[in-house]
């Protein structure tokens, strides 16, 4: 807590965006749509200010999650708390209509400011697109956006280990948004050292494998028709890796099982699994969706934990290196 009574959560900088921002933010994909049911409007506001309530600054949304519902969610509760002061990402890209040039770019920016309720932008990442638009207009576009004031910062959500070191090595971008969990190590060798080197703000994930890395999962335990889950469960709509982090569901069932084993089960294993990913340096927010305010305030509370310690990290690497990069699909 805070002299205003407020609790506060660690700070970590979001790379060059000069900006600090709550090592655990909220991930609003969920709220938004394309995850089973929907998520009524008053559970989601109340995940929203109750993640908001416990220190949480960083919020990641999309225009396109929910159709733009996300970014309305999330307008709502910034005007209810328009006293303070938080760090709203978003994502322009994929959306139908979508075409890097810099009308529609500026349209996007405008409609996703709108949803928000705010004049300028503070993060825009672009959302997943090919290495072929990367390599096109939009980053002299992004700055044009800067410069007419309608953004602060812009980024990149990526799904490769190629595409984050393009972006590194030959943009202006500050920010990249990226898969990373104890399913999904790779990075910590190919990418987080050039990004430390060069300033980027990381942003982690999927960090709970889409609710496999909680530990709460059955082999029999089925998905509804409208939620990812089951309908990109192989990778059938978009890549295999924004589901359960690429890995077939059947055995992310066991290799939790056996990661809450290694981290120990007197914790939960959402809570271990996201101060694993908090033990990365590099890292500068990772942000687990959250239906919810019970599952908002578990998600925090791996910022309250020790480190793991080496020898945990050991064994979860070695679980990594032998049994989950083997069968790991999605582009990586
Ligand atoms: N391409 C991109 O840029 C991209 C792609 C994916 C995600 N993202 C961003 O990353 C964020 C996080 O990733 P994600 O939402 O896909 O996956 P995630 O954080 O790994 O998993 C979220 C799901 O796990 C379950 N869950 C969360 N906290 C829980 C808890 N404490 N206990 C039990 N279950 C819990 C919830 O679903 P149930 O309760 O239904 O199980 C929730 O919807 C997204 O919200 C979005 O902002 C970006």
């Amino acid at each position: 807590m805070n002299t205003t009574g407020k609790t506060i959560l660690p700070l970590r900088e979001l790379g060059k965006t000069g900006a600090s921002v709550s090592e655990i933010g909220f991930g609003a994909w969920a709220i938004g749509g394309s995850w089973g049911e929907t998520v009524e409007e008053n559970t989601a506001l109340d995940a929203l200010r109750t993640a908001a309530d416990a220190g949480t600054t960083f919020f990641d949304t999309a225009d396109v999650y929910g159709d733009g519902r996300s970014e309305s969610l999330i307008g709502e509760f910034l005007r209810e708390r328009s006293g303070e002061s938080f760090f709203v990402a978003t994502k322009m890209g994929r959306s139908g209509d979508f075409a890097p040039t810099y009308e529609v770019m500026e349209r996007t920016a405008l409609a996703s400011a709108k949803r928000l309720g705010v004049e300028a932008l503070d993060l825009v990442q672009l959302h997943c697109l090919p290495l072929s638009v990367m390599r096109g207009e939009v980053w002299d576009n992004f700055e044009r956006l800067k410069s007419a004031g309608l953004i602060k910062n812009y980024g990149a959500s990526v799904e490769s280990v190629e595409e984050a070191l393009f972006c590194i090595e030959n943009t202006s971008c500050v920010t990249l948004q990226v898969i990373f969990n104890i399913f999904r190590q790779k990075l910590v060798d190919e990418l987080f050292p050039t990004a430390q080197k060069n300033n980027i703000g990381i942003i982690a994930r999927v960090p709970l494998a889409s609710g496999l890395l909680t530990g709460k999962f059955g082999h029999n335990h089925h998905f509804d028709s409208n939620d990812h889950r089951n309908f990109n469960a192989n990778g059938e709509s978009f890549n295999a890796g924004e589901t359960f982090a690429g890995v077939p569901f059947e055995s992310g069932v066991d290799l939790a099982q056996k990661a809450h084993a290694i981290v120990g089960d007197s914790t939960p294993l959402a809570a271990s699994a996201l101060r694993w990913i908090l033990d990365f340096p590099a890292v500068s927010t990772v942000i687990p969706g959250a239906k919810n305010p019970k599952q908002a305030i578990q998600n925090v509370q791996a910022s309250a934990m020790p480190p793991l310690s080496p020898e945990v990290h050991e064994k979860l690497r070695d679980l990594y290196q032998t049994e989950i990069a083997p069968i790991i699909r999605g582009v990586y």
